[in-house]
Parts: structure tokens; C-alpha cells; sequence
């Protein structure tokens, strides 16, 4: 957003050097590192262009008339990832099924709170006996990094039967890409596809996450999705859908979007200070390093500024039994009900910056700060989890302040 706003108000000459292919204003557009808004820095001057276009997209707020609904759960992307950043409970939704069949016929897998006036729906429940797994939105910055980390780097890390012996056995969760993401794309493909997206790392690819975020949370039909989303909980048998034709927006769009969202950078990390570097230290000592792990390098890829980048990311992106506190019961993908994908950690310092000054951590944002949401870990993390609970006051707080530098 500062991006947008920096370059609306020299709009005029962004468009003039654009139209001149020169790329020296473009590149040298503010990064300022404290905010999730941003590109990665030395964009030439087409992508900025799309990173320009997307990031309007990314914030527009839909209208009925526009194609919204007829069911929903939010008007735009913005509100539900406020300034690129994580969501509230107030922004999130449940994902439900039934022992793995997803209830298409009863309003699953998701849960569209909201119906637009006049579409005689009326809004979704979800059903009484349902498995339910309340989510809230994470972070979308830095997501392109993630996709150009090489599908070996992060299989490198898996440990599915503990061989090392160290209580952590992260393993890959195996998806199926939806048909019309292409082959050429990361995560596209027939037969298994490493999932890297969401909580349970379900999804394989940034654009089958942004196209079903159009389709899904805001009922917008793309030429990827062109049917519209209804749902069976009908109040009459006459459904009016919104009125505007499908497909409400092109391939071009989602594209754009998926651009945006894969150009957004990490914001840097925040002052080395005693604290943070003893913080560091236990981070690693007790475990917490494992599975938070401090970077992974991406692979070649023809954007330079994702091509062979050290992620800061802090997660393996592989799934973990974190135990029955924080289980869903919800299996998703190959990932069981226990099983949730390491939460990247970078940015952790900006969240209540972002949150009106409130903090919401973990899948479902049960923990207002970062001290409830180490205590929540269990299973495979149980071990880091008491070695922190055992460290003493003055200990604990040097951890968080290295986590609230990152
Ligand atoms: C109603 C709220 C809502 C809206 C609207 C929404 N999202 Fe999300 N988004 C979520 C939630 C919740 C998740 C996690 C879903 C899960 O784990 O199953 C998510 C996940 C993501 C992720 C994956 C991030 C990661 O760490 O793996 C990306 C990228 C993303 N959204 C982009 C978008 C884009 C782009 C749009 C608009 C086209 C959008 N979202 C609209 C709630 C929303
Ligand atoms: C076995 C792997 C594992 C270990 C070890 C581990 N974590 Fe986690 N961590 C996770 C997973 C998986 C999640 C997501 C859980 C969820 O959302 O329910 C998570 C979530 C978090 C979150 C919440 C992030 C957010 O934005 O919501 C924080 C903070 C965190 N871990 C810090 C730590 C610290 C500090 C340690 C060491 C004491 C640690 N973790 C050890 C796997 C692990």
C-alpha cells in the first residue's frame, strides 16, 4: 500500500517513464521495511506496472452489481488480510466436512457467513455433526518466496519416521492441484503436489490459492472458476444469483493478484539488541529452530529478485502432530486432524501494528500473545514448549523479544 500510495502521487510520471521503458523511478521505490506492502526491492518497470495493478485489485471491495456473492464471507482481500498482514477471528472462517467427504450438497467445505440481498438464500450453517476448523487469515506477503523454494529443499527436512530421533518428524502434506492450474506452474500437475499454502498446507499453488479466494470468501468468478459458488441451504426453490455475468473477472486479474501477492517482500528484521541475541540463541537450543526453521534458499527462478534468495521465513513448511489442544479433527489433504504447517514467523514484530494493537496467533487466533502461543504447543513441539515453560521469567521474555524482532 505504501508502494501504491507513493507512486499515485507521482502517478503522472510513473506512467510517463513507464510509456518511456525507463525503469530508474520504478526501481528505486521505497521499501521501507516496516510494513508487508511492499515489493521486493529493483522491480523493472512491467512488473511494477502488475504489482501497481494487482495491489489496487488486492484492495478493491466488490459490489453486488460487480459480481459479488450470491454467498460470501468478505468484499475484498484487504479485508481480511489488512495491509497484506494476518486476519482477526472477526475475519476468519470454518472449513467443514464430514470423515473427508467435503458436503458440497450441504454448503461445505466452507463456510459462507454472508448472502447478498435478494438471492433467497438464506445464510449458511454448518451442520450440527460436522468436523469444523475455524481458521483465521495469515500473512500473504512473501508467499512468492515460498514458491520458488525447490520442492527438494523442503522435502529435505521431512522426517516422517524420526530417524534423527528427535521427537520431530515434519512430513510433506501430498494435494491434488485443481485441474485448471497449469502444468508449467509450480504446484500444477497431475498426480501428487507438495502442498505449501494455508494452515494445512493444502494448497499447492499461489494462483489455486487466490483463484479460490476470489471464488470462495468473495464469490467472484474468474476464468479459472467460472461457476458461480451457491450452496443447497436454500430458503426458496428459486436461487437469483448476483447480476453480472460469469466469469465476473478475467484470467488477466487473478493473474495480476497472484503477481501482486508473489512481489510482496518480507518487511526487515527489527534492532539486534542483548535481549534479542539471547533470545536467538535459546530459540535454537531448545528446539524451537526445528521445525521455525531460521531460512531456506529458494531455487533459480526467472524473477531475479526470487532466484536464489535466502527466505527468512522461519518454518519448514511441513506439517506437525502439534497434539490434541490444538487439533481441528479435520483432516485436510493428507494432513490428519492433529497436523497443522509451521507458521512462518517473519513480520512477528509488526502484528499489532496491524491489529489495532491486538495480537491473534495461531490457526484459529486463540492466543492473544506470543507467551499463550508457545504454551498451546504440544505434541512434537511439547518438549521446546516445557523447556520454555521451565526457563524462568527473564528467560522467557529475552525469547519473545527475539521473536518480536523477527
Ligand atoms: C474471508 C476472509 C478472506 C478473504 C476475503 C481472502 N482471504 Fe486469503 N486467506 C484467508 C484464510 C482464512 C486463509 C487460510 C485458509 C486455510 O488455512 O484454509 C487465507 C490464506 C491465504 C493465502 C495463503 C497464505 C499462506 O501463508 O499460505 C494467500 C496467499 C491468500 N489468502 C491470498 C488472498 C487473496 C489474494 C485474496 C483476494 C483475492 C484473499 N486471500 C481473500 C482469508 C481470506
Ligand atoms: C514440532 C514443530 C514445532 C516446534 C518445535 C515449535 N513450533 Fe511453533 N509452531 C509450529 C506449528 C505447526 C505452529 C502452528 C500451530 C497452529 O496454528 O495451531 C506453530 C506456531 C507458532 C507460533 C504462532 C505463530 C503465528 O503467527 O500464529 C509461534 C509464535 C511459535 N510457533 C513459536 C515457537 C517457539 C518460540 C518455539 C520454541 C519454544 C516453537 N514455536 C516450537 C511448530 C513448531
Amino acid at each position: 500500500m505504501i508502494f501504491r500510495r507513493w507512486c499515485l502521487l507521482t502517478g503522472a510520471i510513473c506512467l510517463l517513464l513507464a510509456g518511456l521503458g525507463c525503469d530508474s523511478l520504478m526501481t528505486s521505490a521505497p521499501t521501507a521495511g516496516d510494513d508487508f506492502a511492499s515489493p521486493v526491492d529493483g522491480l523493472d518497470t512491467d512488473l511494477s506496472l502488475v504489482f501497481l495493478q494487482g495491489d489496487e485489485n488486492f484492495a478493491k471491495a466488490f459490489t453486488v452489481a460487480e459480481g459479488l456473492g450470491p454467498i460470501f464471507n468478505n468484499v475484498s482481500c484487504e479485508g481480511c488480510h489488512p495491509g497484506d498482514g494476518r486476519g482477526s477471528p472477526a475475519t476468519g472462517f470454518f472449513r467443514f466436512s464430514k470423515d473427508g467427504d467435503l458436503l458440497i450438497d450441504n454448503g461445505g467445505p466452507q463456510h459462507q457467513d454472508r448472502v447478498i440481498a435478494g438471492a433467497r438464500l438464506i445464510p449458511e450453517t454448518v451442520p450440527e455433526d460436522a468436523d469444523r476448523s475455524f481458521r483465521i487469515p495469515p500473512v500473504v506477503f512473501g508467499t512468492g518466496l515460498i514458491e520458488a523454494i525447490d520442492e527438494a529443499t523442503i522435502l529435505a527436512l521431512a522426517d516422517p519416521d524420526d530417524a534423527d530421533g528427535d521427537g520431530i518428524s515434519g512430513r510433506p502434506n501430498w494435494v491434488t492441484a485443481a485441474p485448471w492450474v497449469p502444468y508449467s506452474h509450480v504446484g500444477g500437475g497431475a498426480g501428487p503436489q507438495l502442498g505449501r499454502f494455508s494452515r494445512k498446507a493444502q494448497v499447492s499453488s499461489l494462483l489455486q490459492q487466490v483463484t479460490e479466494a476470489y471464488n470462495q470468501d468473495m464469490g467472484i468468478t474468474s476464468d479459472f472458476l467460472p461457476e458461480e459458488n451457491f450452496h443447497a441451504q436454500r430458503s426458496t426453490t428459486v436461487v437469483v444469483g448476483d447480476v453480472a455475468p460469469d466469469p465476473e473477472i478475467s484470467a488477466a486479474t487473478v493473474l495480476q493478484t497472484t503477481m501482486y501477492v508473489r512481489l510482496l517482500a518480507p518487511p526487515r528484521r527489527g534492532k539486534l539488541t542483548d535481549a534479542v541475541q539471547r533470545g536467538d540463541g535459546m530459540f535454537n537450543s531448545i528446539g524451537c529452530a526445528n521445525c521455525h526453521v531460521p531460512s531456506l534458499q529458494t531455487g533459480a527462478h526467472e524473477i531475479p529478485q526470487l532466484s536464489q534468495q535466502s527466505a527468512p521465513l522461519y518454518s519448514d513448511l511441513l506439517l506437525h502432530d502439534m497434539g490434541p489442544g490444538l487439533a481441528d479433527d479435520r483432516p485436510d489433504g493428507d494432513a490428519t486432524g492433529t497436523e497443522w504447517r509451521t507458521t512462518p514467523l517473519w513480520g512477528t514484530r509488526l502484528v499489532p501494528d496491524f491489529l489495532g494493537g491486538h495480537e491473534f496467533y495461531l490457526h484459529d487466533g486463540s492466543a492473544t500473545s506470543l507467551h499463550e502461543a508457545i504454551l498451546a504447543h504440544g505434541g512434537e513441539a511439547q518438549s521446546a514448549r516445557d523447556a520454555y515453560a521451565g526457563m524462568g521469567a527473564a528467560a522467557q521474555d529475552d525469547l519473545v523479544a527475539f521473536l518480536k524482532s523477527l
